[in-house]
């Protein structure tokens, strides 16, 4: 199990207490997606204009980049009610029967991990997202009779984090895919500022840069930096959001210059002492580190990747130069770490 990071995009119980003052709630207060936004803005006032629903929209990409909010976000502007539920709850089609016959005229149903709706659920809702019917087998056996129920016109937004584990046949029912990358520096800046008003925090602008600058392309992991930087400020600080708590804060969480934390520097250390930097499976690294091979996968690698301080081949992950320069670390040849078969 991963010990506690304060750089995990994943939610914790600590991000929950306060997410709703900092969620915003309009399309206007959404920032640093302008392409998603703007295709999105199209397509609501295209609904406004003709009526009946907006496409079905599917938004994927790593966790903590605001999929959820989006999901709300859009039955706001819509002026209706967002439902939600998510993939793992929805084991069997009547678990969401009675969800899709209460959906009023352009509600949004969001579904939440839709990679993981089991394959009957998953193939009960290709009617309802085409057809607005669904067909409900009413008991079992012999007596077995089949009542086709018509829906109304309603939009369903599915998040996932593994577009690759979705079928095609799913994907190719929604009108909208987004694909959700990390966000730059400004962005983040951007949505600290509007986080840091809503909180009523006193912030400065370098304050909220430096966050920025460690947060992984990720609002959540940016959010929760500037929570505990406000923790710091009050406890040891002036009690305001400036450069010093700032980085006081990155210190004492163990983040260092190029956004790294301790289990990012253990899996280069590891990579590089006990594979000699590499090529090395997922799966002998989780043992040699001690995490399970996922969390490896969705919460440290992807930033690592995105560095160029690791590197995915064929046969295995390999340390880069620049993971190598990161941790200090020289190859006993000390030759490039690229070579050969790559
Ligand atoms: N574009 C944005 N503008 C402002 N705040 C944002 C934006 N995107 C995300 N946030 C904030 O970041 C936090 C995480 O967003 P959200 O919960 O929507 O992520 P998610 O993509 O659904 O994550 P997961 O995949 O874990 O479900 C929220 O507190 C939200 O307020
Ligand atoms: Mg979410």
């Amino acid at each position: 199990m991963a010990r506690k990071r304060i750089i995990t995009p994943e939610l914790t119980p600590d991000d929950q207490g306060g997410e709703p003052s900092v969620r915003p709630e309009h399309l206007s207060d959404y920032l640093g997606q302008p392409e998603l936004v703007e295709r999105l803005r199209v397509s609501l006032e295209a609904t406004k204009d003709r009526g009946g629903a907006l496409d079905h929209v599917l938004l994927h990409g790593p966790p903590g980049l605001g999929k959820t909010t989006l999901g709300r976000i859009i039955a706001n502007e819509l002026g209706t009610t967002p439902h939600a539920t998510s993939g793992p709850v929805l084991m069997q089609p009547k678990d969401l029967v009675g969800m899709l016959l209460k959906l009023q005229a352009g509600d949004v149903l969001f579904i939440d991990e839709i990679h993981r709706l089991p394959a009957p659920v998953e193939e009960f809702l290709y009617s309802a997202m085409e057809d607005f019917h669904v067909d409900v087998t009413i008991d079992s056996g012999l007596h077995a009779t089949t009542e086709s129920f018509k829906l109304q016109p309603f939009t369903l937004v599915g998040a996932t984090t593994r577009a690759g584990s979705l079928t095609s046949a799913l994907r190719s029912r929604f009108g909208l895919v987004h694909h959700m990358t990390l966000y730059d520096h400004e962005g983040l800046q951007a949505i600290l500022e509007g986080a840091a008003a809503r909180l009523k925090l006193n912030a400065t602008a370098e304050a909220l840069a430096e966050l920025a600058g460690k947060s992984r392309g990720t609002p959540r992991i940016a959010i929760r930096l500037l929570r505990r930087t406000d923790d710091w400020s009050r406890a040891r600080g002036s009690g305001s959001i400036d450069l010093e708590a700032a980085k006081a804060c990155l210190e004492l969480w163990g983040i260092d210059d190029a956004g790294t934390d301790e289990l990012d520097r253990r899996y280069l250390m590891t990579l590089a002492e006990t594979y000699r930097g590499g090529p090395a499976g997922v799966e002998a690294m989780a043992a040699t580190i001690g995490e399970d091979a996922r969390t490896l996968e969705d919460l440290v690698e992807p930033f690592l990747l995105q560095e160029g301080m690791v590197a995915r081949t064929r046969s295995g992950r390999r340390l880069t130069d620049a993971g190598a320069r990161h941790i200090g670390w020289t190859p006993p040849d000390a030759q490039s770490l690229f070579g050969e078969d790559d």
